[in-house]
């Protein structure tokens, strides 16, 4: 069997992005991203379940053409419409005029805004099935899993579920196209930081859509980026449950700012110290220098999370703040937070972190700890009980 079959009748044609620095504009992809695509194929008609973007069309098209054998596909399932997968659609219609665009209520307004597509639409609803002859798909409705028209389609016959980008991540695919066939450790670490990028917003809607699926029996998830789950399968699902509820594992991301040296030195104070208690799981970051999606997939993964910033114009340092931000804007929960900042006139960085976070659900744990100028006792002590603090918490 070719690699690229998850059966006989479900065949994969995707596509990898190497070349793309940034996903969405802001996201670095140093091991690239796929664009993933599968064709059903059913006794009496045939089916491609999400498509690629516009930037690959010809290695697309030239994929379908081959698994069909130069027939026309009857049916594209849209499972989510943003232009990573539906790019290539104005294509793949004027290749196929017959083809027919098969999606949900929400995806109509899409549809015709984007690109302008009126007819030959089949508007599907929760349950509601579409038979191939012998297999038949059945779609069901998991909205804002991060856009509002996306939905999961289940293929009934074999037990397939394709989830669009949920369950997705990061990186291209590097031969193989299922998890039993790669090693595939690294993508469970680029599901953190997709999640965390893309879809920490809407952790309760991605409860929502697995509530759904819970009956179901699923053999393998066909996501529209990274590996095809089956033997890892639960794994992948426990991990994305854990993250839809931002329970974190025992460890610590020490995220910091500087300019001169004087708060790395408090950064580094509080991870030794951290250390000494016994977190084995710390991870630190400058965040002048790696990119924000890092820092975000490990917090997804870490449940403490220490902020270090100098005051920078009677401000929180830019990228601290702008780490600060990113996550409040991603409904941040259930993490134990440590404040750390310097100052050499007038201190602000950490009044203003803890200001961030106030009323949300998280725990900013006492005492912050103040630096005027460089590294002084009294900020060593904090240092230290705040780290003690943090330790026992996680
Ligand atoms: C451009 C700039 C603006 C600063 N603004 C403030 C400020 O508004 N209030 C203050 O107390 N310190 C201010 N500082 C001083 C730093 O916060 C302080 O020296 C801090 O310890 C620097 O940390 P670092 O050595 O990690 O870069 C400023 C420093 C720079 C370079
Ligand atoms: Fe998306
Ligand atoms: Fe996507």
């Amino acid at each position: 069997m070719n690699i690229k079959n998850i059966s006989d009748r479900v065949i994969y044609c995707g596509v990898n992005d190497r070349t793309t620095d940034l996903f969405e504009g802001l996201w670095d992809l140093p091991t690239g991203v796929s664009y993933n695509s599968y064709v059903v194929r059913g006794s009496d008609a045939s089916a491609i379940i999400d498509a690629s973007d516009s930037g690959h069309a010809p290695e697309y098209l030239h994929h379908i053409e081959e698994i069909l054998g130069g027939c026309a596909p009857d049916y594209l399932v849209i499972n989510h419409m943003e232009p990573d997968h539906s790019g290539v659609l104005p294509m793949l219609l004027s290749r196929y005029p017959a083809l027919k665009l098969v999606c949900n209520a929400k995806t109509v307004d899409m549809l015709k805004g984007f690109y302008g597509i009126e007819s030959n639409v089949v508007v599907m609803a929760e349950g509601e099935t579409l038979s191939l002859g012998d297999r038949t798909l059945q779609f069901i409705m998991t909205p804002m899993v991060h856009w509002p028209e996306t939905m999961f389609t289940y293929l009934q016959e074999e037990g397939v579920l394709f989830t669009g980008d949920a369950l997705g991540c990061f990186g291209a695919l590097n031969g193989a196209v299922i998890d039993d066939d790669m090693a595939s450790d690294h993508y469970f670490r680029e599901v953190y930081r997709y999640y965390g990028c893309i879809v920490a917003k809407y952790g309760t809607f991605v409860e929502k859509a697995f509530a759904k699926i819970a009956p179901l029996t699923v053999d393998y998830i066909c996501t529209t980026h990274g590996p095809v789950w089956h033997s890892r399968r639960e794994e992948i699902c426990g991990q994305y449950a854990r993250m839809s509820r931002w329970e974190g594992n025992p460890g610590v991301v020490v995220a910091y700012g500087s300019m001169y040296g004087n708060t790395t030195a408090m950064a580094e104070e509080i991870a030794s110290r951290l250390a000494e208690n016994g977190v084995r799981d710390i991870v630190m970051y400058d965040l002048s220098r790696t990119p924000l999606s890092h820092v975000l997939g490990e917090v997804m993964r870490l449940k403490g999370l220490v902020m270090v910033s100098p005051t920078y114009n009677s401000e929180i340092y830019p990228p601290v703040a702008h780490l600060a931000d990113a996550l409040v804007a991603r409904g941040v929960k259930n993490r134990v937070i440590g404040i750390a900042g310097s100052y050499a006139w007038g201190s602000q960085s950490v009044r203003k972190l803890v200001a961030k976070f106030e009323g949300k659900p998280v725990e900013v744990i006492a005492p912050t700890a103040e630096m005027k100028q460089a590294m002084i006792d009294a900020a060593k002590d904090a240092m230290a009980e705040m780290a003690s603090v943090m330790a026992a918490k996680l």
